[in-house]
């Protein structure tokens, strides 16, 4: 047996289409789940309101160059999130890839305009905090259009900021009657609306079980769908009780990974035991945690037979496989409330559903996870549960357990086959329910392991992890390892070709990261002869004495960089007034300018995207105003200048 979960690559869904006499196709290019459950959701709607049978397919999955050959009677609909600075995910690169290139080959003859039988809709998924906006799915519509195709209907927008749900909601209504239009679809609608996969609890061999292996067991090299178990150092870098900062040392040796300073790197977590005893609970799965299941898509034809490696266990899919700590959305509350064991509870749902502004209050604001949710309508009762929920419902709550991404923190010059990174554990109060800690899912899981490996004792609040098995917590007797899964992913956050441009670093928190592993390339570099150009570092925390990151390292660095090139720091609780790096930039302006403007500087800003970011943003625009003679609009034109050059460039999270 294999892992369904790795899909089939280049299906040519033209074909497939035909084949099961489907008319509509809908396309989806995910990071983290959303793209990929509005994908499906629309599918339903379709089946629902008109009786449409559509193909719901992953880009990655198919051979995009066949769009070509769709019928001019039939529909394609993209679902595709924007990803970080502006960038299509993951999945969608190859198809990104195949339109930008000069001349894309598609499967028909040579032609200005290979799509122009193409009929598509648009909805993008996207963050505002982000500058790029919704970028990916904006320049897939112009590319699309540019090679003839035609556009039905508005694009649609979601901004994961701000009502990502309602925004869906409207472009839904206005897509739904284009779709029956655009595809002489019936009014006939179809309320059998079945679940997407048949899950069925089964006798099977031990050894045919995933019981956590996150990619293809029988596959030998690694990559972003079968991470690598890499054996780490770690240390805390932060003298303060209450918070960790970790800087990890992690052993690539042997995974064929290569990566380049700047990149980022991908671990995947594993979910705290309490997370999964809770859930367990409270969908009354407590009898049957080592069951086998077996998961199939219910469509034969679906391009994904299972939504994670299957067979399973519910313990293996709860541990490893679903995100069981995502706040659910209110179509997953919508399907649970059928299976309510009380008439409260199942009011309580449906008042959740229909209500947005108890949603945001209950959910949203309290960070509450599914099992809170449940458990909260259910009045904390200690005996009543959701177990009447067929597995089929339960396993199509939970979307798929994500990789978590960080910037790494060493060069790759210094260091091929060690990758570090520096992670700050993150626990906080929600604003709904103040009185309760979440801790987030990876950080938490690390901190674990950190303990774990040092002999050390966390402290008893925090969540425990499960402690043996393939992917447990586990400490190796003999070697004294304890591993976790990776991969590395590449990023555009790169230092200049040439080493004699200066570079301003901004990076306050754990955003130093990436700028540990640009200075230490730059040293390389430097060792190595070349001509390193002035390098400036702005690094902001609370206190000298507390959370200074790698505060032992830089004067050395540094020194060997020598000319200009220091660290600025800026320690915003030592004084009465809050002292931040934008403040520190206003102190440096003439500076700063001159290396901007004279001597073509790269500037780079990593860290917290809501505030710092458009902080800094805005220190440099008011440097173009006073040193640059622009006015508020010319301000503008000169970063965006500086943004198109890569000399202006963001690595940030919300
Ligand atoms: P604070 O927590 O004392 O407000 C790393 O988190 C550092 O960034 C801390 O010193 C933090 O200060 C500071 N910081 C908080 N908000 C900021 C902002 N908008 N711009 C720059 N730095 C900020």
């Amino acid at each position: 047996l294999q892992s369904n979960d790795i899909g089939l690559s280049g299906l040519d869904f033209v074909d497939a289409m035909e084949n099961q006499d489907r008319k509509v196709v809908i396309f989806y290019g995910s990071q983290t789940g959303n793209a990929e459950e509005y994908a499906k959701r629309l599918g339903k709607e379709c089946k629902k309101r008109y009786g449409i049978d559509s193909l719901v397919v992953d880009l990655e999955q198919c051979d995009m160059k066949c769009l070509d050959k769709l019928p001019e009677d039939s529909l394609a609909i993209f679902v595709v999130a924007t990803y970080g600075e502006g960038e299509p995910t993951d999945s969608t690169l190859p198809f990104w890839d195949l339109l930008h290139s000069s001349y894309p080959t598609f499967t028909g003859l040579p032609d200005d305009k290979p799509l122009k039988n193409l009929h598509y809709m648009m909805f993008g998924l996207g963050n505002s905090t982000y500058n790029f906006f919704n970028e990916a799915s904006r320049a897939l519509d112009k590319k699309l259009t540019g090679l003839g195709a035609t556009r039905i209907g508005e694009r649609g927008e979601g901004d994961d900021d701000n009502a990502l749900e309602d925004h869906y909601v409207e472009w839904e209504t206005h897509a739904c009657p284009l779709i029956k239009e655009a595809v002489g679809a019936s009014e006939s609608s179809d309320n059998s609306i079945m679940s997407e996969y048949i899950v069925e609890e089964e006798e099977i061999e031990p050894e045919y079980i995933y019981h956590g292996q996150l990619g293809n067991r029988d596959q030998t090299t690694f990559d972003i769908k079968n991470p690598f178990l890499a054996p780490f150092t770690s240390k805390d870098l932060i003298h303060d009780s209450n918070r960790h900062c970790l800087h990890l040392e992690i052993d690539i040796s042997g995974s064929n990974f290569v990566y380049e300073t700047g990149d980022h790197l991908g671990i995947w977590p594993t979910n705290s035991e309490d997370a999964v005893e809770k859930t367990s609970r409270l969908f009354g799965l407590k009898n049957k945690l080592n069951k086998a299941i077996s998961i199939k898509a219910r469509d034969i034809h679906a391009a994904k037979q299972s939504p994670f490696p299957s067979p399973t266990t519910y313990i293996a899919m709860l541990r490893h496989y679903v995100d069981i700590n995502q706040c659910p959305s209110r179509q997953v509350l919508a399907g649970l409330a059928p299976y309510a064991p009380t008439p409260q509870a199942k009011l309580m749902l449906n008042k959740l559903v229909s209500n947005k502004e108890e949603y945001a209050r209950v959910v949203l604001d309290s960070a509450r996870s599914l099992a809170d949710v449940l458990e909260y309508t259910l009045a904390e009762s200690e005996t009543l549960t959701f177990g009447a929920v067929p597995p089929e419902v339960l396993v199509e709550c939970f979307n798929r357990l994500q990789p978590r991404y960080y910037s790494i923190s060493s060069s790759s010059t210094e260091s091929p086959d060690n990758i570090s990174a520096t992670i700050v554990t993150l626990e906080y109060k929600p604003k709904g329910t103040p009185d309760r800690s979440v801790y987030g899912v990876n950080t938490n899981y690390l901190w674990a392991a950190h303990c774990l490996l040092n002999n050390e004792v966390a402290a008893t609040h925090l969540p425990k992890y499960y402690a043996s098995g393939p992917l447990g917590l586990y400490r190796d007797p003999e070697t004294k390892a304890v591993k976790i899964p990776i991969h590395v992913r590449r990023s555009g956050f790169k230092l200049p070709d040439d080493a004699a441009k200066p570079v301003i670093m901004i990076g306050p928190g754990t955003g130093v990261a990436p700028f540990r592993g640009f200075v230490r390339e730059r040293v390389q570099q430097k060792e190595q002869g070349c001509d390193v150009g002035t390098t400036l570092l702005f690094f902001g925390c609370r206190r000298s004495d507390e959370d200074f990151l790698y505060s032992d390292e830089w004067d050395g660095l540094f020194k060997t960089l020598g000319g200009d090139s220091r660290l600025i720091t800026a320690f915003s609780r030592e004084t009465s007034k809050k002292i931040y790096v934008q403040n520190r930039l206003e102190e440096n302006a003439e500076l700063i300018w001159d290396l901007l403007v004279n001597q073509e500087a790269y500037l780079y800003v990593c860290g917290d995207g809501k505030h710092m970011a458009k902080d800094v943003h805005q220190a440099i625009l008011e440097l173009a105003k006073r040193f640059g003679n622009h006015d508020e609009e010319g301000a503008a034109q000169f970063v965006e200048h500086l943004r198109k050059e890569a000399r202006y460039q963001e690595d940030v999270w919300v």
